[in-house]
């Protein structure tokens, strides 16, 4: 089994939306929420943008963007789950005074267009990809965005300290699991979510990679390095 193929993740995803958003929230302490607030505003969005949500889920990252929007500007929202995407419907009905449009597409093989965007976000979707999607990812990000374009990005990440890194694995791999079935879900796709986060580690990798497609690139660390993030400008 092949943890990183397409179809494995959006099965997984699709499987994870009844119950996704109350297990991601309650299990954070509140703290996802907090940290996409937080992630968004490291980078310059101004009004009349068009915001590119990329790995958009049920559009959970909205609320931390409606206060930088005006009147009708426009959010492309991508995610290949149909599950995530239906939930990201029922959620898009709460900004009526934005314009947010819906794509069901793979990432790595979308079809929007170039210099579509003037700022792309990405809200916890870096983890279930290897380096090497993760260079193709960057690739696309600079394709996306217009010249002086903007993008942040932020994962759940594995902490430095050992100790703290230990408790936040335990706590990933196997509490999470068991608020997930306490919810209702699958106690196995939460526990992967923690599988993945362990090999991810942080996002020096993918700030990597968008330094060798030439962007201008800032590291960010949330909560002792719980989550980082990584935000920066095409030139
Ligand atoms: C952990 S959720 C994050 C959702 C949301 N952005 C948030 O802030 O909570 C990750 C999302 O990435 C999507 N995803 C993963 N790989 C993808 C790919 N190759 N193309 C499009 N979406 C993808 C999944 O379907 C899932 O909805």
């Amino acid at each position: 089994m092949n943890i990183y193929d397409t179809n494995y993740v959006e099965q997984l995803f699709d499987e994870m939306s009844r119950t996704y958003e109350v297990v991601n929230y309650l299990s954070s302490f509140g703290f996802t929420t907090r940290w996409r607030r937080q992630f968004v505003r490291t980078t310059q969005i101004k009004p009349g943008a068009t915001v590119c949500d990329l790995m958009c889920g049920m559009g959970e990252c909205w609320s931390a963007l409606a206060p930088s929007l005006t009147l009708h500007d426009h959010v492309i929202a991508l995610d290949m789950s149909q599950g995530m995407l239906a939930g990201a419907e029922r959620r898009r009905a709460k900004f009526p005074h934005l314009n947010i449009q819906l794509f069901k597409q793979d990432i790595l093989e979308n079809t929007l267009p170039d210099a579509c965007a003037d700022n792309v976000i990405c809200g916890f979707g870096l983890k279930t990809f290897t380096d090497a999607q993760r260079e193709i990812l960057a690739a696309e990000i600079k394709r996306l965005l217009k010249p002086r374009g903007t993008f942040a990005m932020i994962e759940i990440s594995v902490p430095n300290g050992w100790l703290f890194k230990d408790l936040y694995l335990f706590y990933l791999k196997h509490l999470i699991p068991i608020i997930g079935r306490l919810l209702l879900g699958n106690p196995e796709n939460y526990r992967m979510l923690g599988v993945y986060t362990e090999q991810f580690g942080d996002c020096r990798s993918m700030m990597n990679a968008l330094a060798r497609q030439g962007l201008q690139v800032e590291y960010h660390q949330y909560f002792y390095g719980c989550a980082t993030g990584v935000s920066g400008v095409k030139p």
